[in-house]
């Protein structure tokens, strides 16, 4: 199976080690090996030829891409179009208007390649991605883009087909959850947020994990699915803000019919938010036949997100329709 890789971050890093670990498992799964023929970042793109990926890896780590000797200064919209692949992996930084992301799936629509992403951005512009795929048939599976490592669209497909989800409530954000549990723990805001960087769980600027942002993208992309509605990131209530990052408070957000809310609140010792620390996730599932169901993770990270990534990359064989 062939990948090119759009972005080599903390996610597209993780996803190579992973790649390069799980051969056996890959094989077992899927009856052949993943071949990663090219990959990308913003100077350019390696077509790797074989190459071992821990060579791409302590490239990007060192001097970057450009020293390795089959770099070559084309975008990666050129290799979507040029390079022979299967399946396109877009993992560049989430942005205000989806961009360059959309652009990169579309390419690989026109292309005949499916896309698998971790970029929430994507999903939630003016452009209906998942619309497109359903008419060109082509793959766009999307499982880290809420709640990373925690299988959250898996789980709506194949365990609660019978429930009417009425609404869904949790903490989105783990770098908010990080900062202000680090702070609890007597560190300064400024020390764990440089800390919530290097663990490369934060978004690239850090304003849309505190200031609601990231949530507000991921509580988007669920009413859209949820709710079959048309909903704008720009329709969201975020009511969370920056300032309000304070010891006692988690950013919490809830998505119903109505639409999307983010925002800060006390929380009193009790209940799962309460046992949110550290870099922490909580996802609940509110419905009509099947309670409450709750996802809990107390570490999401590159790491878990790169391992659902990898996921959905093999769930590509089997499926060609999203
Ligand atoms: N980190 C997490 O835990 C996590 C979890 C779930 C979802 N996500 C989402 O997954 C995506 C990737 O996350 P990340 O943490 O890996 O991001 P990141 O560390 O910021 O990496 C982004 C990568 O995209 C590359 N890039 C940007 N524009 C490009 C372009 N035009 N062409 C080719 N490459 C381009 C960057 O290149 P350079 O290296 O040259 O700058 C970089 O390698 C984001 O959308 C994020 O919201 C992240």
């Amino acid at each position: 199976m062939r990948v090119q890789l759009i972005g080599l971050g903390s996610i597209g890093k993780n996803l190579l080690k992973l790649i390069n670990e799980k051969g056996s498992m890959i094989r077992q799964e899927i009856g052949e090996k993943i071949e990663v023929v090219s990959v990308s970042d913003t100077t350019g793109t390696v077509i790797t030829d074989g190459m071992p990926l821990t060579t791409i890896i302590q490239a990007k780590e060192g001097g970057g891409l450009r020293t390795l000797e089959s770099f070559e200064k084309i975008s990666a919209l050129s290799a979507i179009s040029d390079l022979e692949s299967d399946i396109v992996v877009e993992i560049t930084q989430s942005t205000k208007d989806g961009r360059p992301g959309i652009s990169h799936v579309l390419k690989a629509f026109e292309n005949e390649k499916g896309v698998v992403t971790a970029n929430k951005s994507v999903l939630v512009s003016d452009v209906d991605l998942i619309g497109t795929a359903r008419e060109m048939k082509m793959s766009l599976r999307y499982e880290a883009t809420v709640c990373g490592g925690l299988p959250v669209f898996n789980l709506m497909d194949y365990c609660m087909k019978p429930a009417k989800i009425v609404s869904v409530d949790g903490i989105f954000n783990a770098t908010s959850t990080f900062v202000i549990s680090q702070m609890e723990l007597g560190k300064t805001q400024m020390s764990a947020r440089a800390e919530a960087s290097r663990l490369g769980i934060a978004e690239k600027d850090q304003r849309d994990d505190l200031a609601g942002i990231d949530s507000a993208r991921k509580g988007t992309i669920l009413h859209r699915r949820i709710f079959g509605s048309d909903a704008n990131i720009k329709d969201a209530r975020i009511e969370a803000k920056e300032s309000e990052v304070a010891v006692g408070v988690r950013q919490v957000t809830e998505v119903n019919s109505a639409g999307v809310t983010v925002e800060y609140r006390k929380i009193d010792g009790k209940g799962i938010y309460s046992n949110a620390v550290g870099p922490a996730m909580v996802i609940r599932f509110n419905t009509d036949v099947m309670n409450h169901i709750t996802l809990f993770t107390d570490h999401d990270g590159p790491m878990e997100s790169a391992a659902t990534v990898l996921n959905d990359i093999l769930l590509s064989r089997s499926t060609k329709v999203t």
